[in-house]
């Protein structure tokens, strides 16, 4: 049946609602943080995705979680934007007050309601709960038109109070209701029989769009959404990548590639643009520095390669004998061969057009051309996946007291190695020669002579972005300072290049950090 929905209108019982969670549930996990402007940058490109619904964030959590729902609702348009809060009067006012600037606004508010979580979690009675839930919903449908409620821990809460909730919150007026795994224990079954029974037993559940939030500790996230939109859910919760709490949530590019590829078992879409799926997950790898598996779905780099004889005999034939979807049609590029050294600026700036990269600024993209025709110099073959790499690698660089300039390496088996190094710091070029154990230790000792710091290096890893010998290095550094974790990224066909840019980076962001004094977080819920 047709749902009339305040933010979509009328919903055809075809249509799944993808709400992204990335920034949220996503951006909550070790590791996954991201600053404003890198939150800004990937709402835009969810918006462009096609997300319905991005939550931007859970606005009591920090001012740092608060500004930036609040930025994104003032900047990002076509989504509906939202933000979480538990079922606390002062918890929906912050949320209310951040999301205030969307052009469509959803607050979404959650209580746990399983009998574990009511008694250790909460310590109250399932009547407080009850009474809970019809006041969260109430004061949130005061603020806007578009509410969301969520039972925390719906899966393992008992049936007959699982429905009393859910009666409650649509009585109060939320037009969404979402019933998470939370701790990812759910088979599929039980997502259909949740489903089911509250689509037989609430009176109103098919008048609101019913939504499912899956986690993924036992690898059942996407399956376990599958079975609830089958018995009915029409909103899916997920995040680009997977990412989330512990294991993450269900993965949005392999949720909408199974509706589109099964169409003949579940005839339903979405509004996602596929072919943007790998340049959306590619932008939160850089900007977070955690590559995805080479054989992860969809955007893994092995995802649709075909190595074995047989398997690629049969693809010369007729590519449908292996491949059930095209690699285009999530943004795998066929022809990933680019331009050379003689290739001038116009020319790059088509190519970035046809990557995604339309907007781009002047001086982005002269710097990202400068570096480009220093790769071209270099390196036989220029791949697309090199240009991101660079182009991703500039625009992220907002912040940026610190420069890298350039640097020189005397390594190899003999004595320790000595790096020259210059960079320019609020403008003015300064210089170090360090020696240390190793060409990345001795430029990580001159960062700190040029650069003198506290904070201490916590992570440091290196990936390739394409394949070979002259390929780009991609190198992550994650520093930590009182507490306060940042991770820069680098890239170039010189590994020891690409790591001083990487800690530049991390230096850089630990700068805007410092600016902002957080009380300490609060810890938000998976
Ligand atoms: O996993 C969960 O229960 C959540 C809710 C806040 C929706 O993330
Ligand atoms: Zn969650």
């Amino acid at each position: 049946m047709t749902i009339n929905h305040p933010s979509f209108g009328q919903l055809p019982p075809d249509r799944v609602v993808v709400f992204d969670t990335t920034l949220r549930d996503g951006e909550q996990s070790p590791g996954f943080s991201m600053n404003l402007a890198e939150k800004i940058r990937l709402a835009h490109a969810l918006a462009e995705l096609g997300a319905d619904v991005i939550e931007a964030g859970f606005p009591i959590a920090s001012p740092g979680d608060f500004d930036s729902v609040e930025a994104i609702a003032r900047e990002v348009r076509g989504p509906v934007i939202c933000g979480l809060a538990r079922s606390a009067p002062g918890d929906i006012a912050r949320a209310a007050e951040a999301v205030r600037p969307a052009e469509r606004a959803r607050i979404h508010t959650f209580i746990s309601t399983s009998k574990l979580h009511m008694k250790y979690k909460l310590r109250m009675t399932p009547e407080d709960v009850l009474a809970a839930v019809t006041s969260s919903v109430t004061l949130a449908r005061n603020h806007v038109a578009d509410v969301e409620w969520s039972a925390e821990d719906g899966s393992r809460t008992e049936p007959d109070f699982l429905a009393r909730c859910v009666e409650a919150a649509i009585a109060a007026g939320a037009t969404t209701i979402n019933i998470p795994d939370t701790v990812g224990y759910a088979l599929p079954e039980d997502l259909t029989r949740i489903f089911t029974d509250l689509l037989r037993r609430v009176p109103g559940a098919d008048t609101v769009v019913l939504s499912a939030h899956n986690h993924n500790d036992l690898g059942l996230a996407v399956a376990n959404t599958v079975a609830a939109l089958r018995a009915g859910a029409r909103q899916v919760e997920c995040t680009i990548n997977g990412i989330g709490e512990r294991a993450g949530n269900a993965a949005l590019e392999e949720i909408t590639m199974a509706l589109r590829t099964r169409q003949d078992a579940m005839p339903w879409h979405t509004g996602i643009a596929s072919e943007r799926i790998l340049r959306t997950s590619r932008l939160l790898s850089t900007i977070t520095g955690f590559d995805v598996q080479p054989n992860k779905a969809i955007v893994g780099r092995n995802a649709f390669a075909h190595e074995s004889g047989i398997h690629q005999d049969g693809m010369l034939k007729n590519a449908q004998t292996y491949e059930i979807m095209t690699p285009e049609s999530v943004g795998w590029t066929k022809t990933s061969l680019v331009m050379g050294k003689h290739s001038g600026r116009a020319a790059f700036r088509d190519k970035l057009a046809s990557m995604g990269y339309a907007g781009i600024g002047d001086n982005a993209l002269n710097d990202a051309f400068r570096r480009f025709k220093d790769i071209a110099d270099r390196k036989k073959i220029v791949y697309d996946e090199d240009i991101a790499a660079l182009v991703d690698d500039e625009l992220g660089r907002d912040h940026t007291r610190i420069r890298f300039c350039e640097l020189d390496l005397h390594a190899g088996s003999r004595g320790p190695a000595r790096a020259e190094l210059t960079l320019e710091v609020d403008g003015v070029r300064r210089s170090a020669t360090e020696t240390g154990d190793g060409p990345v230790d001795a430029t990580f000792r001159a960062i700190r002579t040029i650069f003198p710091h506290e904070a201490t290096l916590v992570l440091f890893s290196v990936g390739a972005v394409t394949e070979g010998t002259d390929a780009q290095a991609k190198t992550t550094v994650r520093l930590s300072e009182d507490g306060k974790m940042v991770d820069g990224q680098g890239a170039d066909t010189d590994t020891i290049v690409a790591s001083a840019r990487a800690y530049v980076h991390a230096l850089n962001k630990l700068m805007v950090k410092r600016l902002r004094t957080q009380p300490a977080e609060l810890s938000a819920t998976g």
